[in-house]
């Protein structure tokens, strides 16, 4: 499964939930984030050492105890700091071999191994990974072959990503046939009806009201966009009266006003402050195409540059996480409403 969509559209929120529902099912379940320099075969080693460490007592079978083997391999291939046996005394069992080094084959191994004792159980194996855009091509190649062999040999597996827009573009240029391995979903903005419910469920449960016009005005205010949804909805809260038991239009009016200052100060402007005076510039001159995406060839006309010239600091940006291409020559902001940002603050940069 794919979950791309972007900034703050509720991605990490699902996959949490989807991790927690695995978990209440018995499932083996790896929950981890990529990025900041880690590598998959790290990131996969810390992910599943707790659900495995609950399979690992003494009365454990033959098929757990063969895969705790092959994932102490695994994990020995990453750091080989003591030899870490969970406890078991596994000498004499089959399993192991998944620290070849070549990482298509060692993850493919622990996945297979860890597969069988989690169908023996009657449960499955959930490999969740966040931010799966920061994975490398090799990573993400990896995860897709090891997606094919799961399919292929029937394995009780599911590989969850989520990531930004990029992400389903990255994943068919690792692998051609990764449309069809993957179930892909976009989370975006809710629908009118949803971000109404969002809103006044909530309220109701701790007995207080949202007027209709109030309602409306914060839906139109955050594009239904969850994170803004949240914050819009909580300097509206706490703008109304204590013990009013409603929130009428102009606590969402004036809630609003400091939300989007808070917003302004903390939410956008981090972002807008990890690019360079060069980059700036870049994002500038997306920001006058809106929240839509811009044409690369369009941005450097505009800027007075050759497009090759500005390769570095559209790659930058993407690297940053705060642009992605929807396509080819083309760019967009990752962060909904960033384009009204920029646009908003030109006259103080
Ligand atoms: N199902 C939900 N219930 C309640 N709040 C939600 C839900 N989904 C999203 N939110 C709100 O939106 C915020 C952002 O959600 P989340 O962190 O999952 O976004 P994201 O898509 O992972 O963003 P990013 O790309 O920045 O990681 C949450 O902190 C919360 O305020
Ligand atoms: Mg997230």
């Amino acid at each position: 499964m794919v979950l791309y969509g972007l900034r703050g559209v509720g991605k990490t929120v699902l996959l949490v939930d989807l991790q927690a529902a695995a978990e209440d099912v018995g499932w083996i379940v790896g929950y981890t984030e990529a990025g900041a320099g880690k590598s998959l075969r790290s990131m996969i080693s810390d992910a599943l050492q707790s659900s495995l460490a609950d399979l690992a007592r003494p009365s454990a079978g033959a098929q757990i105890r063969k895969a705790l083997k092959t994932f102490v391999s695994f994990k020995t291939s990453v750091s080989s700091e003591g030899v870490w046996t969970f406890g078991l005394d596994l000498d004499a069992d089959a399993g192991g071999g998944a620290d070849s080094g070549a990482l298509e084959f060692d993850v493919s191994t622990v996945v297979r191994d860890i597969c069988a004792a989690a169908s023996g159980q009657g449960v499955g194996l959930a490999l969740l990974i966040d931010e799966a855009q920061d994975l490398t091509r090799e990573e993400l190649t990896v995860l897709c072959s090891t997606a094919h062999l799961a399919t292929q040999r029937n394995l009780p597996l599911l590989i969850a990503l989520a990531g930004l827009p990029s992400l389903p573009v990255q994943l068919a240029e690792a692998k051609s046939y990764a449309e069809r391995l993957f179930a892909f979903h976009q989370v975006r903005e809710l629908a009118h009806h949803d971000a109404r419910d969002a809103i006044v469920e909530p309220a109701v449960e701790q007995g207080v009201v949202w007027d209709g016009d109030a309602v409306t005005h914060l839906i139109d205010a955050t594009g239904g966009y969850p994170y803004f949804l949240q914050e819009y909805g909580q300097a509206a809260w706490n703008w109304a009266p204590d013990g009013a038991g409603r929130i009428c239009y102009d606590d969402a009016r004036l809630g609003g006003l400091l939300a989007l200052r808070d917003l302004d100060s903390g939410f956008f402007r981090v972002r807008w402050e990890r690019a360079t005076p060069k980059e700036r510039d870049y994002l500038q001159a997306m920001a006058i195409d809106g929240d839509g995406g811009s044409s690369s060839g369009e941005v450097a006309k505009r800027l007075g540059k050759k497009l090759t010239s500005l390769g570095p600091a559209r790659a930058s940006l993407i690297a940053k996480g705060l642009i992605y291409a929807p396509e080819h020559g083309r760019v967009a902001f990752t962060v909904p409403r960033m384009a009204d940002f920029i646009n908003r603050q030109a006259r103080d940069f």
